[in-house]
Formats: structure tokens, C-alpha cells, sequence
């Protein structure tokens, strides 16, 4: 096998005996000079250090070996002739972006030296270069490759496992909402996610801005509901020092964070009134003030909000502004509930069992037939969410090559349905509070009426006597 062949393993094994250990065990570095001499002196010295060294004697083939081989490091001379350092350097950085460029200079070249760093060298070595100032720089140019390196591999992985792929749902329901995210993605109009809990908004806002062309800037979410008035306002729209108490310096706010990006208002029901002016007003004219400020900041976000609260119903009850409503309700997505998705449930709860095998080194191979049962006649209230969690703990807690159904929640299995509380002011008439509670129990058994009285303990002709 060609030493120079790339991708060898010999980064991770042991360095030559003798010699002394490098930081980056056996990092490939290429040394670019058309002094024949030299380049073998810094050759000689780097290798007897553990590293791997390819050579080059002018900038052409330099550029052919990094093309060739996986380099960590370039270390070449600035003045050759033809192509130069820095010339190597802007052609290697294109071919190679992972790698680090160190550049040796002559005497009286200081000057262009700060130029190749400003062109992204990582450091420059003088010529006639002492032992210890070349492996220290060769050391540390290594060290930030390879940190680079190791981020750049973990947002890679991190992409791959958020990627658009892992949005499930084979349903028409589902294809539909997919097929709305995907239009309306690219366009800079405000999105509203409306859907039970569980169901998927905070995986469609994502989609949303990976879509879009904002995705090399940030989506920044914002709960509004898990922050008080005034530090949901700081957090929001930041602030000038001395704005309120424990204002001690100048912040920027959220907004401002998501210049040319997206911003992720998420539960945007629970906004207290002062709050949903002053998003009004960012939202007419484009523009922020920080609290405590007087100038307004352009900013260019694009606006996607969430909620699980019915909107409408709030509008009605004067609790929600309506113009910020029709301001944030200019493309409405709604998610629709797992218990309507036909289907979604064996296919989110295969991609589950993979995840979970995954994360718990497990090998489960399925589900039987009567978890599989279960599992698609249960109304799963709590949708993707619960089901998601149903199969984390069936898979922890599985001995078995499959899942049966004792593994999965009794509630799931028992086809009982979970309740949520129903909350009724004081002051409700028995008659109101009788209908609330035989709807809130139709809700959660999916409009199954006789299901619905066996729960209430009346009988079926009952409901449909009330409903009617
Ligand atoms: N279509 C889907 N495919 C895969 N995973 C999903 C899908 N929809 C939701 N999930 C997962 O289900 C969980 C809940 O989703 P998410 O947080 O987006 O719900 P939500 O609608 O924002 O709920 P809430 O209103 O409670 O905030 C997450 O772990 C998410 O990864
Ligand atoms: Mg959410």
C-alpha cells in the first residue's frame, strides 16, 4: 500500500518506539519547499517526532498531494518559485478547508508573513527556525486542527440525525401538513403551528428554517411561557443598562440574535398583553427597541409561532390581541393528532424502537402482534410525545427479542384513556359543568360515545340525549 494513501488508520496507533510522543499522534503534515535541503532537515525532524511527512518542492505539487491525501497540516515555504505560500495556501483552503497552513519565512519577509495569517495561516516560523519554536507552532496548529475537525464531525452527525428524514408520518394527514411546510418553507411569511401537544410543532419550526434560506443563520426559540413578563420582555427585545433593576450592562435581545435568521416564538398563547404590543410593533414596522432604549434596530427575522391553546377562543375571550393574531396567523400549518394519523402509529413507534436500541446498545427486533395492537387502538392524548416515551421505557425495560405488551404502559395496553384536569371557574352552573365534562371525555376517547358514558358511568343514550 502507498504510505500516502489517505484515510489510514495510523492517526489512533502507537508512535514509533524511540521516538517522542506528538500531541497528535501520527497527524499527516505536508512540507512544501523548493530548498531540497531544508525541506529534508524539517522532514527528518518532524518524522523523528512521530509524525507522518509528505514533501513537496514546489506549490503545483503540493496542491496535487493535498488533494490526494488526508493532510492535517501544510507547512511551506512563502517564497518559491511559480506558485508562493500564500498562493498555496488561498488554493489549499478550497481544496482542503480542514486543513491547518503554517508558513516558513525568510529574513526581512515579516510583513508578508502577517499577510498569510490574515489569509488564514495559523502561524508563520522564521527562517533559520530553532527546534523547539517548530514543534511547539507544528503542536499547536495540530491541536486547533484538530479540534476543528472533531466539531465540524459532530455537527455533521447531529444534522444527520435532525435531518428532514426523521419527520415520520406516512398519513394523508400528515403528507398534507408536509406538503404545506415544504411550500411555504422557502418564503419569508409568518408560519402559526397550531396542534395539541406533542403532536410535532417544534419538529415542523425546525423543518421550517431548514428549509428556508435563512438556514445558515439561527432559529432562536423563545418559550413565552416559561418566563415572567419582564424577563420574557429583556429576553426578547434585550436592554439598555440601568433599565430596570439588575440591568447592569446592555444586552441584545433575542430579536436582534435572529437578524437574517429565524425566530421561534413557541407558545405564543400564554404572551401577557404589554408583551403582545410591543411584538406587534416589531412585527408592523421590522423594528426592536431595547427596553430602557430609545432607538429602533432594524431587524430582518422571519416570524414562526406556536401554540397549543386555541387562539380564536382566546381572541373571543379578549385575552389575545386580535391583530396580532391575523399578524401571526398569515399561513396557519395545524398538526394533526397521532389518534387521526391512520397508521403513523406502527411507523413512529418502529422509528423509536431503532433510536432507543441505539442509545441502549439493545437489539430489540419489533413488536408482537398484541403490543402492536395495542399500541394502534390506544388514543395516545399525549401523541408523539407519549408514544415516544411508551417506547423509551418498553425498550429499557425489555428482556426480550421483542416488545410485547406487558412492556408498554398499562394505560396503553387497558385502552385507558389519560386524562388532562378540566378546570372550571367557580360560578359554573352544574348544567355547564356537566356538558364540559362529557365533552372533554368525548375528546379524549376520539368521539367514541359508548366508550365515553362507560367512563362516565351513564349510559350511552345519555350522551346523545345531552349532546344533542
Ligand atoms: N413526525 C415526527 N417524527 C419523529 N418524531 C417526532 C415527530 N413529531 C414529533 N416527534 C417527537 O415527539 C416529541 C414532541 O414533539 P414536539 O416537541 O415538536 O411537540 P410540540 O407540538 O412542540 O409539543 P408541545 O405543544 O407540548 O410543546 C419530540 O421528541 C419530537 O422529536
Ligand atoms: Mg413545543
Amino acid at each position: 500500500m502507498n504510505e500516502n494513501n489517505r484515510n489510514d488508520n495510523s492517526r489512533t496507533s502507537a508512535s514509533e518506539p524511540g521516538t517522542k510522543s506528538p500531541q497528535n499522534p501520527k497527524a499527516t503534515i505536508l512540507v512544501v519547499d523548493d530548498e531540497v535541503e531544508l525541506c529534508r532537515a524539517l522532514s527528518k525532524l518532524l518524522r523523528r517526532n512521530g509524525y507522518h511527512v509528505l514533501t513537496a518542492s514546489n506549490g503545483e505539487d503540493g496542491l496535487v498531494m493535498l488533494r490526494q491525501n488526508e493532510v492535517h497540516l501544510v507547512l511551506s515555504d512563502l517564497q518559491m518559485p511559480r506558485m508562493g505560500g500564500i498562493d498555496l495556501l488561498k488554493a489549499g483552503q478550497v481544496i482542503s478547508p480542514a486543513t491547518e497552513f503554517v508558513i516558513i519565512t525568510g529574513h526581512g519577509t515579516i510583513e508578508t508573513a502577517v499577510g498569510a495569517i490574515k489569509n488564514g495561516a495559523y502561524d508563520f516560523i522564521e527562517k533559520p527556525f530553532s527546534t523547539t519554536t517548530t514543534l511547539n507552532v507544528v503542536g499547536k496548529a495540530l491541536e486547533k486542527q484538530r479540534l476543528l475537525a472533531e466539531n465540524q464531525e459532530l455537527r455533521k452527525r447531529l444534522e444527520e440525525i435532525q435531518g428532514m428524514d426523521n419527520i415520520i408520518g406516512n398519513s394523508r394527514l400528515m403528507q398534507q401538513a408536509l406538503d404545506i411546510a415544504r411550500q411555504v418553507a422557502p418564503s419569508t411569511a409568518t408560519v402559526l403551528l397550531t396542534g395539541e401537544s406533542g403532536t410535532g410543532k417544534e419538529v415542523f419550526a425546525s423543518m421550517l428554517h431548514r428549509w428556508s434560506d435563512r438556514s445558515r443563520q439561527a432559529m432562536i426559540r423563545v418559550s413565552c411561557a416559561a418566563l415572567p413578563e419582564t424577563l420574557l420582555e429583556a429576553e426578547l427585545f434585550g436592554y439598555e443598562q440601568g433599565a430596570f433593576t439588575g440591568a447592569v450592562g446592555q444586552r441584545k435581545g433575542r430579536f436582534e440574535m435572529a437578524d437574517g435568521g429565524t425566530m421561534f416564538l413557541d407558545e405564543v398563547g400564554e404572551m401577557t398583553s404589554t408583551t403582545q404590543v410591543k411584538l406587534l410593533r416589531i412585527l408592523q414596522e421590522g423594528v426592536v427597541q431595547r427596553l430602557g432604549g430609545n432607538i429602533p434596530l432594524d431587524v430582518d427575522v422571519r416570524i414562526i409561532a406556536a401554540t397549543n391553546a386555541n387562539l380564536e377562543q382566546l381572541v373571543a375571550d379578549g385575552k389575545f390581541r386580535e391583530d396580532l393574531y391575523y399578524r401571526l396567523n398569515v399561513i396557519n400549518l395545524e398538526l394533526p393528532p397521532l389518534r387521526s394519523r391512520e397508521g403513523d402509529v406502527v411507523l413512529l413507534g418502529n422509528f423509536f424502537l431503532q433510536k432507543f436500541n441505539e442509545r441502549n446498545n439493545k437489539h430489540i427486533g419489533g413488536f408482537t402482534a398484541s403490543a402492536t395492537e395495542a399500541l394502534s387502538r390506544y388514543s395516545w392524548p399525549g401523541n408523539v410525545r407519549e408514544l415516544e416515551n411508551a417506547i423509551e421505557r418498553a425498550v429499557v425495560m425489555s428482556r426480550d427479542d421483542f416488545i410485547d405488551s406487558p412492556a408498554l404502559p398499562r394505560s396503553v395496553v387497558d385502552g385507558r384513556q389519560r386524562f388532562d384536569a378540566l378546570s372550571l371557574p367557580v360560578g359554573t352552573t352544574l348544567k355547564d359543568a356537566e356538558m364540559a365534562l362529557i365533552e372533554a371525555t368525548l375528546e379524549s376517547t376520539n368521539g367514541d360515545k359508548e366508550t365515553a358514558a362507560r367512563i362516565l358511568g351513564i349510559a350511552a343514550r345519555t350522551i346523545y340525549r345531552k349532546i344533542q
